[in-house]
């Protein structure tokens, strides 16, 4: 992957929030274009800014769309850090993804470490620390969802 992003490849990345990852990849591979997407209109107005003042706006951009919704348009790579967790309806995100990823495209999942059961996930720091957040935000948000927060009981 690094070699085609390196030569010029289209990245999508959904559940974009405020683009902290997609600009870091923006920075590290300039012959690249990439576009972020999230259903949340502030996050996608910040990480709009954010391009802007990283000078970046000419290769990377910012739209407003569902993870099951956004334009098919042959990407190399789609990814999610710290997203997939969030939607109501990974499958059908997953699904999409494969529709819009190019002929030998990439899926990358990052998720932050979780464990299978609670007490693990309790002894987990990582865990223990955005558990408040997540349960009052991010679970509610997904469960608003068509299938009611499929993508919650992934954690
Ligand atoms: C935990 S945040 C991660 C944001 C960012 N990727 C990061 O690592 O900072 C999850 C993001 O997923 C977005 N999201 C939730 N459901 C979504 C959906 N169905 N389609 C697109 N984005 C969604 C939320 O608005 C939120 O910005």
């Amino acid at each position: 992957m690094a070699a085609k992003l390196t030569a010029g490849a289209r990245v999508a990345n959904v559940g974009t929030g405020h683009g902290a990852a997609l600009l870091l990849l923006a920075q590290a591979y300039p012959a690249s274009r990439f576009v972020g997407y999230d259903t949340h209109p502030p996050s996608v107005e910040t990480a709009r800014k954010r391009a802007a003042e990283a000078g970046l706006a000419d290769r990377m951009r910012f739209e407003v769309a569902d993870a099951t919704g956004y334009p098919a348009d042959g990407y190399d790579l789609i990814c999610y850090f710290d997203a997939l967790h969030d939607l109501g309806d990974p499958v059908s995100a997953a699904a999409h993804a494969r529709h819009a990823l190019a002929s030998g495209g990439t899926l990358m999942l990052v998720e932050p470490l979780a464990f299978d059961d609670l007490a693990a996930n309790l002894a987990n720091n990582l865990f223990a620390a955005p558990r408040r957040p997540r349960s009052t935000w991010c679970w509610r948000r997904a469960h608003r969802t068509a299938i009611r927060g499929a993508g919650s009981g992934l954690r």
